[in-house]
């Protein structure tokens, strides 16, 4: 090939030009008709009849290399989707997130996996990965059914582990380390994808679940204060959110988990250091979150129908069960997100909640309230925090000092149909490590 792939388009109409250059000056040179002083005796007939070979011959020689013009510009499309528009045209090569799937001895993962292939937009952008630990024949198989719809890896490693006697009641969650560790490590490291949500077995994703993380990635890759995007609202219930505002974003200093997206980037600052066991609540420790932020929804984009055996049986009782899914698509890569910006977000967010006129905790227990809110009830401790939360039916627990959904402190829910940010006082500069 005398031409490059990658500079071909242009080759072909240097090609194209020049060919017609020549073709050109060769009709032109020829003499029309007999000798040179009988044209110029009667030039009307014999110049007319000339040029109008001429244009017969130049149109035939046009419609060919029109054609291979064509070929050409479509097999550049195909080698080079985005790259052609220069340096300052964003790219239109859409970016591969792939799902991976954490699976181990449940065969309701079909729910999961059913719901994921149904709500999937492509198969291209979104391979579904599912990694099963455990070794669980029936469970396999269930995956095995799915066939090339999605890829099924085993985490080879189904050793015993040694843990401390006091932790062997927590066996469970060094298994889950570990395959966390492994599967991370497949996704990034040996199938070379550079982002990934993860999901667990036990969840039902919402129709704009994939919607939802696409329209995060671009804030993942361009802040630094971000290292995660999560579908999961902590204090989601229903009762506890605005349902007329499923398009609605926070950030939150609290990692959410259950449904997250995380870029290369952060895996390979983890990885190396990666815990033995309880992997979340290490991730929520002031090391590892160095005062990064997750984006969550108001409105959960997913939902856990069923926890058992290693984790948190009470805790799904009480909370999780009743968490609302989302059901209306929001075409979030089509809105303006810019408002989840760190320096704009968090002057917003500040004037938002201390401008709202404080309320007492009675008046909002009792359903007191005057006006639309929104409002704020102020803690000033571990135990008011507390208090208030469990009262008011949110999650009172904290890890490494953060509430779960609070940013810089703030939690935001619904209460009887009124917005309240349950808030430390204004000033606040950072978290209480101390408070657990
Ligand atoms: C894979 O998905 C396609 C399209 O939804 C479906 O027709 C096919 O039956 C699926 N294959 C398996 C093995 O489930």
């Amino acid at each position: 090939m005398i031409c490059k792939r990658s500079s071909v388009i242009f080759c072909g109409a240097f090609l194209f030009i020049t060919w017609n250059a020549i073709l050109v000056l060769l009709l032109w040179g020829r003499p029309p008709s007999g000798q040179e002083q009988k044209e110029a005796e009667r030039p009307s007939i014999d110049i007319v009849d000339g040029v109008l070979r001429i244009v017969d011959s130049i149109e035939a020689e046009l419609e060919v290399q029109k054609k291979t013009l064509l070929q050409i510009q479509n097999h550049q499309s195909l080698w080079e989707p985005s790259d052609r528009n220069g340096p300052k045209a964003a790219p239109t090569r859409p970016p591969v997130i792939p799902i991976l799937v954490i699976a181990c001895n449940r065969v309701t993962v079909k729910r999961c996996l059913d719901k994921l292939l149904q709500h999937r937009p492509s198969e291209e952008l979104h391979p579904i990965i599912v990694s099963q630990d455990c070794g669980h024949a029936e469970t396999a198989e269930v995956i095995r059914s799915y066939g090339n719809n999605i890829t099924h890896l085993k985490q080879p490693d189904l050793s015993d582990i040694q843990v401390r006697p006091e932790h062997k009641k927590f066996k469970g969650y060094y298994k889950i380390s570990r395959h966390y560790h492994w599967a991370l490590n497949q996704v990034f490291k040996t199938l070379s994808h550079s982002s990934v949500v993860v999901v667990e077995d036990d969840l039902e994703v919402a129709p704009d679940f994939f919607e939802y993380f696409r329209a995060l990635l671009p804030f993942l890759k361009s802040d630094p204060s971000l290292w995660c995007a999560s579908a999961w609202n902590d204090n989601g219930r229903d009762g506890y959110v605005d349902p007329g505002k499923a398009d609605l974003l926070y950030r939150t200093d609290f990692f959410p988990g259950l449904g997250w997206m995380l870029l290369r980037e952060v895996w390979e600052e983890l990885e190396p250091k990666w815990p033995d066991a309880f992997w979340d609540d290490w991730m929520r420790q002031p090391e590892q979150r160095r005062n990064r932020a997750c984006i969550r929804p108001e409105i959960s984009r997913t939902l856990t129908f069923g926890r058992q055996g290693v984790s948190l049986g009470q805790f799904f009782d009480k909370y999780l069960r009743y968490i609302k899914l989302n059901t209306e698509f929001v075409p979030f890569t089509k809105l303006d997100l810019s408002y989840l910006k760190e320096e704009m977000y968090r002057e917003n967010f500040e004037k938002e909640v201390y401008n709202a006129p404080v309320v007492r905790y009675e008046d909002v227990k009792q359903g007191q309230l005057k006006g639309p809110g929104p409002f704020r009830l102020q803690y000033s401790s571990k135990d008011s925090f507390k208090m208030m939360a469990k009262n008011l039916g949110i999650m009172d627990d904290l890890k490494s000092g953060v509430p779960r959904a609070g940013y810089r402190g703030v939690v935001s829910f619904i209460s009887r149909g009124r917005r309240i940010y349950l808030a430390p006082p204004p000033g606040w500069t950072q978290y209480d490590l101390s408070w657990s």
